[in-house]
């Protein structure tokens, strides 16, 4: 089993940014655990962040090419903003789970709309980094039964 985990802008700056809203914890040291995770579920995982939205939008079309079997997608503030990126998970029609570190439905008006949130299978909000590890968990067993 493969998963895409695909980060957008400013989440290269985790442990950096805003820590009241994002924690403490770097990319690097996220990437690091979703990595762990995975191995241990023996799955592979793709990590991938882009500040760039048609990075987003081939990195989500690869994951098509490329034989994946889900997608675990933090589209950062695209997630209220690009009909591409919705549009490119409709396109290759891969289960994904829309993960977003802070609590987002308690944020700024701005936050309320999520574009990628008419496709995706589930919505995980405001469980920090471990919002990730619960969204992989999902796929997997979604799978497994
Ligand atoms: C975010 C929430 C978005 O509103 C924001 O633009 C981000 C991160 C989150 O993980 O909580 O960049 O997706």
């Amino acid at each position: 089993m493969k998963l895409y985990i695909i980060n957008g802008p400013n989440l290269n700056m985790l442990g950096i940014r805003e820590p009241d809203h994002y924690g403490t914890t770097t990319y690097r040291d996220l990437v690091g655990l979703i990595d762990e995770h995975c191995k241990s579920r023996g799955v592979t995982s793709v990590c991938y962040q882009s500040n760039h939205e048609g990075d987003l939008v081939d990195k989500i079309q690869e994951a098509y090419f490329e034989g994946a079997d889900g997608i675990v997608i933090n589209p950062g503030a695209y997630t209220h903003t690009s009909i591409a990126i919705l549009d490119a998970a409709k396109s290759v029609m891969l289960p994904l789970v829309e993960v977003h570190i802070s609590k987002v439905e308690e944020r700024e008006a701005f936050r309320q709309v999520s574009y990628i949130r008419e496709y995706a299978e589930k919505t995980i909000t405001g469980k920090g980094i471990q919002g990730y590890i619960d969204a992989i968990n999902y796929l997997i067993d979604r799978f497994d039964k």
